[in-house]
């Protein structure tokens, strides 16, 4: 399989933002990851009436990529559509958490802008818990 690069995986995080169900927010965010295998797995965030059971973009991305037996990522991407500053660009704690399970090694922070900003997931959640 042939290798993503950044920009495109980037690009194919926006895409996925474009089909984010984000009716009470207003906010669309997309994801795209690699897993090492070199596959490709996109989500977008999905809310729901009762605010609570909404499913963050990254979230989504990563149950798709799992749910197809993927067990480690490479690179994940997060586009935020709506966001024009990169600080409210950025994965959320619960969303860190997820991707430490996965051994995320880099996160790709986009805007609506084209502004990325690129960092690893341990910058992003320093001391985080494993078993
Ligand atoms: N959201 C994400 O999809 N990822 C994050 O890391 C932070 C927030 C979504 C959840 C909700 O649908 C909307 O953005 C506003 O919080």
């Amino acid at each position: 399989m042939t290798d993503i690069t950044d920009a495109e995986l980037v690009a194919t995080a926006r895409e996925a933002a474009e089909r984010s169900y984000s009716p009470y927010s207003r906010f669309r965010v997309g994801a795209a990851l690699v897993a090492e295998d070199g596959s490709v797995h996109t989500g977008a965030n999905v809310e729901n009436a009762s605010y609570p059971v909404s499913s963050c973009a990254e979230a989504t991305a990563v149950d798709h990529a799992v749910s197809t037996g993927v067990r480690r990522i490479r690179t994940l991407a997060v586009a935020c559509i709506d966001a024009d500053e990169l600080d409210v660009a950025y994965p959320c704690g619960r969303c860190r958490q997820i991707m430490s399970e996965f051994d995320v090694d880099r996160v790709l922070v986009a805007t609506a802008g084209g502004a990325v900003r690129e960092h690893t997931l341990d910058e992003l959640l320093p001391y985080r818990f494993r078993l």
